[in-house]
């Protein structure tokens, strides 16, 4: 049976290196290690019976009442049985008990995140403080990434 859980320090390394791996096949950001320690609160995991970390999702705050899913990966082996959505559902249950209001997700796998409750929205209804990491993307300025956003309230 696998846990969904709050990260640890002792997830980071597994934590850097999944996400690094994710970037080379999936629109998924990197992180530096230095990003996952200061944003380690952030994290979820999904732990095996083995101890063994199969993937990771983030809540991530980016302004009053809103707040952002990031560096979502499952590992290839562990992929289809729920792990992801189960790890973004925490994170919706963890911004509902902080009081946020929205949730959003810049993606390219709109039909994952639809099941969940995500609906596609224009651009202008965020903040342009959350554009500011896109600066640091190595898509920047032509990404395809579409913005989905979940109201809670
Ligand atoms: C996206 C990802 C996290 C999904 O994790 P997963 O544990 O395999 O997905 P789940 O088993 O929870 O799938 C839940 C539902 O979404 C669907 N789904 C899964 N991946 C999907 C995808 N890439 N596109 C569309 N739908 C998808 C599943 O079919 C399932 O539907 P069902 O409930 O009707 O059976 C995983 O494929 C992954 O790590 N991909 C690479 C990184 C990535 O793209 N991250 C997202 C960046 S925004």
């Amino acid at each position: 049976m696998v846990k969904i859980r709050k990260a640890m320090m002792e997830d980071v390394k597994k934590l850097h290196s999944i996400i690094t791996q994710s970037t080379k096949d999936a629109m998924v950001l990197p992180r530096p290690l230095n990003s996952i320690y200061s944003h380690l609160r952030d994290f979820f995991v999904a732990e095996s019976d083995e101890g063994e970390i199969l993937g990771c999702c983030a809540l991530a705050i980016s302004w009053h009442c809103l707040a952002e899913v990031r560096s979502l990966v499952v590992v290839p082996e562990a992929r289809g049985s729920n792990l992801g959505a189960k790890m973004v559902e925490a994170c919706v249950q963890e911004a509902r008990e902080l009081g946020v209001c929205d949730i959003f997700v810049l993606t390219n796998i709109e039909k994952f995140f639809a099941k969940l409750g995500f609906e596609e929205t224009d651009k202008n209804v965020l903040p342009q403080k959350i554009w500011a990491d896109c600066i640091n993307c190595p898509l920047f300025p032509d990404c395809d990434e579409i913005p989905m956003t979940m109201n809670l309230k």
